[in-house]
């Protein structure tokens, strides 16, 4: 199998390389991101390994299938990004669907802590020599209220370590089922009950810009914001509003609806034409880091293994656990993953 590795970080190649000589593979590494200009690259390969801001719109997975590759492994959990209407019948997609919800959970953590207590701004006053205090007074989490919105693997990690700090949770969740200590609610009673509210449902065309101005009314006044999950669960302008507004007092990003032009780059030596992501960066109440959350070393082992097992159970003909399920046209009766072990 010889596999076309698209959005290499040295990072990837460690995990990856620690693993693929217990495999009958090769994996060919490309720095590039996979989109319509790079595709080309995928050539006389079976397989094509993608992550998150990776392109997989109709027309690159038209010209995966033409040159071939049957298999397009995700090396995320979230496949919002596929054109799964192009990739039915044509294209097995497979995913890593939790690689260490404590990654992500904890990251969101560290971004209230951060903003709560003001630690970015301590950091490069106190490197400056400045140690002044002035500004940067927090809050106690202890007694304050969260509205986690989706309770699955990570919301429901993130639940526990904030019981642990002696918050009250209370949660909404499409498919809500019981948490000990946990108060299920509606979302405009989780808007207007919580001092921080976090995200940790996926994109989808019923969450894409939950967070909108119309949501943002109906918040406390200084809510903390927190986002791990996708970019897109919120309307960045109308975040922006809020916050100079007030209505938000600060929030913490780890993604970003546009944030495939920039995130995971270096780009000091130039200027951001985002003028939408130069704001949020302008305020000292928000905090954005580069879709970082997964990025533990616990967390990219696990992802090497399963994306490499992944390819290995479509290489032997095996069941295909990871693989993500289509919205079958023959309607869910006529599912033939439960017969063949794959989705066609
Ligand atoms: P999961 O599938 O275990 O849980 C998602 C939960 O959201 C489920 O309980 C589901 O019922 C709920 N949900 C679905 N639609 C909803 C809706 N319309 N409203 C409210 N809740 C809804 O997923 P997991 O592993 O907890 O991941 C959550 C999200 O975290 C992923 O979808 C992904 O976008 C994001 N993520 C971010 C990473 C990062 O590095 N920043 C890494 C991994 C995941």
């Amino acid at each position: 199998m010889k596999i076309a590795f698209f959005d290499t970080k040295p990072y990837d190649r460690q995990s990856f390389d620690q693993y693929i000589d217990q495999y009958d593979m090769k994996i060919k590494y490309f720095e590039s991101k996979l989109n319509e200009d790079t595709v080309a690259l995928a050539a006389h390969s079976d397989v094509a390994c993608a992550f998150v801001n990776d392109t997989l719109n109709e027309s690159v997975v038209n010209a995966l299938v033409d040159m071939g590759i049957k298999l397009l492994a995700l090396r995320c959990a979230g496949y919002n990004h596929v054109d799964f209407k192009a990739a039915y019948n044509r294209l097995h997609v497979v995913r890593v669907p939790a690689y260490s919800p404590y990654a992500v959970a904890e990251h969101a953590i560290a971004l209230m802590f951060s903003l709560n207590r003001k630690t970015h701004r301590a950091y490069v006053r106190t490197r400056d020599n400045n140690f002044n205090i002035n500004g940067l007074t927090g809050f106690d989490f202890h007694g304050k209220t969260v509205g986690v919105i989706g309770t699955g693997k990570i919301g429901r990690i993130f639940i526990d370590i904030c019981k642990g700090l002696g918050m009250k949770v209370i949660a909404y969740d499409m498919y809500p089922s019981e948490i000990e200590g946990v108060e299920f609610v509606e979302l405009a009673s989780l808007y207007q009950a919580s001092d921080i509210i976090s995200l940790h449902c996926p994109l989808t065309k019923e969450t894409h810009y939950m967070i909108d101005d119309h949501a943002i009314q109906q918040m406390k006044e200084g809510v903390m914001l927190i986002n791990t999950s996708r970019g897109a669960l919120v309307q960045t302008e109308h975040l922006i509003d809020g916050l100079k507004s007030k209505r938000i007092g600060s929030a913490g990003l780890d993604v970003y609806e546009e944030e495939s032009e920039y995130f995971f780059e270096d780009f000091s030596s130039e200027s951001i034409d985002d003028d939408i992501l130069a704001r949020l960066l302008s305020f000292s109440n928000v905090l954005v880091t580069s879709h970082q959350a997964f990025l533990t070393r616990e967390a990219l082992s696990n992802i090497a293994e399963t994306t490499l097992e992944n390819i290995k159970a479509y290489q032997e003909g095996k069941l295909l656990v990871n693989e993500v399920c289509y919205h079958c046209p023959e309607g869910p009766s006529k599912c033939k993953k439960k017969e063949t072990g794959r989705c066609w």
